[in-house]
């Protein structure tokens, strides 16, 4: 992410639908937000602890991918996103989200990666599933939110997983398949 790509942040974190289903996207989200968006993007890159980049799609910026290491559980990381409203329903998510998934197996080497989302919000659930996560169940009242605390349904994919992909043969009878 670039200093340059603030204002599409801005634009399009500013959608009221964007913050209704994230933890820390506030709203109305400011210039400055946008600005802090892209600092805390470089500190995390820095730092190791988090990787935040741009998904940009014909030269233009429609959203943000993210994996964030999960504090007191070495080798995890967790997979957030958001894609600006014009862009829903394209497979910018599913497509970004697949890629972090092998980034995070692949180059950082990660143990497990793992995604939650709000109940109501069955299009990231189905991101996470195209990603090649499983379903681990409900949390209870694990997010605050607005003033209430709320569940999450929460996913996971870890690195045997991704990396036993490949087509497996099969014994049927006495011979391979
Ligand atoms: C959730 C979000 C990232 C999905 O982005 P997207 O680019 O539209 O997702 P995709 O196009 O890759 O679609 C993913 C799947 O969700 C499905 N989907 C899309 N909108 C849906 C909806 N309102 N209800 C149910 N499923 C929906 C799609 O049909 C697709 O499944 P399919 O391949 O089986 O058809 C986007 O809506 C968003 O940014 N929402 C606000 C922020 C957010 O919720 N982030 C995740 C926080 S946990």
């Amino acid at each position: 992410m670039q200093k340059t790509d603030a204002a599409a942040i801005q634009d399009l974190a500013g959608d009221q639908k964007i913050a209704m289903s994230t933890l820390h996207i506030p709203h109305p989200f400011s210039q400055k937000h946008a600005e802090e968006t892209i600092n805390s993007a470089h500190e995390g890159l820095s730092e190791g602890t988090s990787y935040h980049y741009g998904v940009i799609a014909r030269n233009e910026f429609i959203g943000i991918a993210s994996l964030r290491l999960t504090a007191g559980e070495p080798g995890t990381s967790d997979v957030m996103y958001w894609i600006g409203v014009p862009y829903w329903g394209q497979g910018y998510a599913t497509e970004a989200a697949q890629a972090l998934v092998k980034y995070g197996f692949e180059e950082l080497h990660l143990q497990r990666i793992t995604g939650k989302h709000a109940l109501f919000n069955s299009a990231s659930g189905r991101v996470l599933q195209k990603a090649g996560m499983r379903y681990d169940g409900i949390k209870q009242k694990v997010v605050y939110k607005d003033g209430a605390w709320l569940d999450s349904s929460n996913w996971s994919v870890t690195a045997a997983d991704h990396f036993c992909k490949q087509p497996q043969l099969q014994v049927l009878g006495d011979g391979l398949v």
